[in-house]
């Protein structure tokens, strides 16, 4: 079984990408292949500043490393360093439905979060954000592709390109599947909505004690007071946190106290940062280890690409000669 995922370097890595993409992907590791990337061409749709890139994606190698990735059981690498992915992405938009990319949410969404200047602005790359994504996935025959719910639309174009392409050209892709947990499959953020780097809202996995401190302190809450009982102590944005970093018994009574009254949110807000504080606390000794080894980090990133790209190579190799590009 071949599992592959990819995380944008666009932003510091956040609960969001830890809980819905991260630590899948980390857990599957002997499950069976296991390629994870750095998707540093998909950040381009959004981010234009080079230093920033540069920075973000040795952020997201040392984040996923410190988390647990590890590249003796996988093949981890930076998506530039396998330009397969882009020359794939061109045979594939010749066979992609211009109302696909049309119908996805995510496109939508950003759309209409730039309102007026939407026309003017709106570049290419992120309408065709989803042939790359398909490229990325098709040119390792990944069966399995761990994601938060978000990303299921952009799986469900893979597989469709994937079997119209199979159908014009002869059997060429293996056609994945999507893997989301249901349990964190929309991990909110501090206004209750997706938790993503785009949106502002994260509590990112790591940084600065204090800063990280009062974000969660900042999480919005309702203008009950401390005594009242919250009979629906379940939809707290806090407590759907707290459920993911706090030992379950914790998680658990938290809720009941929250649920009975006389419990207020800065205590509740106090003790998912302890439990959040605790959760990722050897993964934070972790990365200064490796912050602190830029060469081990450089060697792991160059040779899961020297890996990767023996094996983009053979696919798109396959993927030309269906088509008469041979
Ligand atoms: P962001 O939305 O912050 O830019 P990415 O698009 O880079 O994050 O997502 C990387 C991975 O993390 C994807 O698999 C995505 O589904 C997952 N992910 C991002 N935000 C969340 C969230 N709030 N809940 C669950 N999974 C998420
Ligand atoms: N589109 C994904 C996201 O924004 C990142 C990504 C790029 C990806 N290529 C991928 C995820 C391939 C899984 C497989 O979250």
């Amino acid at each position: 079984m071949r599992i592959l995922t990819g995380i944008q370097p666009s932003g510091a890595l956040h609960l969001g990408n830890y809980f819905g993409a991260m630590l899948p992907a980390i857990q599957l590791q002997d499950e069976g292949e296991a390629y994870y990337f750095i998707a540093n061409y998909h950040s381009m749709t959004s981010l234009t500043d080079a230093a920033l890139r540069r920075q973000y994606s040795r952020d997201v190698a040392l984040d996923f490393m410190a988390c647990g990735l590890d590249p003796k059981r996988c093949i981890f690498w930076k998506q530039s360093d396998t330009p397969e992915h882009t020359e794939l992405a061109w045979l594939l938009s010749t066979v992609t439905p211009m109302g696909l990319l049309e119908r996805c949410h995510s496109y939508k969404d950003k759309l209409a979060r730039m309102g007026d200047d939407a026309a003017g602005s709106v570049n290419h790359g992120l309408f065709a954000y989803p042939v790359l994504m398909a490229a990325d996935i098709l040119l390792y025959d990944s069966n399995v592709v761990p994601v938060g719910r978000d990303q299921k639309q952009h799986l469900e174009v893979t597989r469709d390109i994937a079997i119209k392409f199979n159908i014009l050209y002869g059997e060429t892709f293996v056609v994945p599947e999507p893997r989301i947990r249901d349990e964190v499959a929309v991990v909110p953020g501090l206004d209750g909505e997706k938790m993503s780097k785009s949106y502002g809202n994260t509590i990112p996995i790591f940084g600065d004690e204090k800063i990280l401190k009062k974000r969660i302190m900042g999480i919005a809450m309702d203008s009950r007071g401390m005594e009242e009982p919250k009979p629906d102590a379940d939809k707290n944005i806090a407590i759907q946190l707290l459920r993911l970093v706090a030992p379950p018994e914790l998680a658990r009574s938290t809720e009941d106290r929250l649920r009975a009254g006389g419990f207020g949110y800065g205590d509740l807000k106090k003790q998912l940062f302890e439990s959040y504080w605790n959760y990722f606390a050897a993964a934070r000794t972790r990365r200064a280890e490796l912050a602190a080894n830029p060469d081990y980090v450089d060697t792991v990133l160059r040779e899961g690409a020297e890996r990767a790209r023996a094996v983009a190579q053979k696919t798109l190799a396959r993927a030309k000669r269906a088509c008469g590009l041979d």
